[in-house]
């Protein structure tokens, strides 16, 4: 059987983010788990705008797109499964985040999504746990284990090292593991028919 596509999202966009450290981080641990074909996507490169289709992408799931955003719409689409790496902004997502899951719709339905989060004292996971709202409504699976890096700049150094790598490690493989379990399945089910 051909790898599982995993497309590794880095959610914020903003100068200076420390997202793309953290998505380099889990990139090495995704590639290294060996179920995966790894593409990891920059929002920062897609052009996003906040003002969405006449009609919901729910309704008409090819909207007319800007040209900015034509390969992340191929990316998502070849994607078999998603990780998210996100931070919490104001206690939920990056609004970058929020505009390219909300242009999107039959990119995201039956794929299997898991989660790498990092800020402050709640280390992602209010951000985490809107994000499995938001892809509910997408009938996407959400999957029970996730990364989370609180107070994050305690944890990494000056490189981008983890000081103590080993626990976030072990998260990061059972959460794989577990979206290897979903993907595999969910892929199969997509061969067979539509979600009702
Ligand atoms: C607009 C904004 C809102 C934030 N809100 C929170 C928050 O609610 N909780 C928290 O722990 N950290 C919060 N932070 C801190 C961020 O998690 C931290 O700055 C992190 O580096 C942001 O990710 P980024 O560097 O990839 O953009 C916020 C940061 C910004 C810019």
């Amino acid at each position: 059987m051909s790898a599982l596509k995993l497309a590794v999202i880095i959610g914020s966009v903003r100068e200076g983010r420390f997202g793309p450290v953290v998505a380099e981080w889990f990139t090495e641990h995704a590639r290294g788990h060996g179920a995966f074909e790894v593409d990891v996507i920059d929002l920062a490169e897609a052009h996003l705008p906040l003002a969405l289709p006449a009609v919901s992408p729910a309704l008409e799931p090819n909207p007319e797109r800007p040209d900015g955003m034509l390969e992340l719409t191929e990316r998502l689409a070849a994607a078999d499964a998603f990780v998210i790496v996100t931070p919490d902004y104001n206690r939920s997502i990056p609004a970058a985040l929020k505009a390219a899951i909300d242009w999107h719709f039959t990119q995201w339905d039956a794929k299997a999504i898991g989660f790498v989060g990092y800020s402050g004292a709640s280390g992602g996971l209010l951000a985490i746990e809107h994000l499995r709202q938001i892809f509910n409504e997408l009938n996407a699976h959400t999957v029970r284990n996730y990364v989370s890096f609180p107070r994050y700049y305690l944890l990494f150094d000056a490189e981008g090292r983890l000081r103590e790598p080993d626990e976030p490690a072990a998260a990061a493989l059972a959460m794989l593991d577990q979206l290897q379990w979903w993907a595999d399945a969910l892929a199969a089910a997509r061969t067979v028919s539509a979600v009702a």
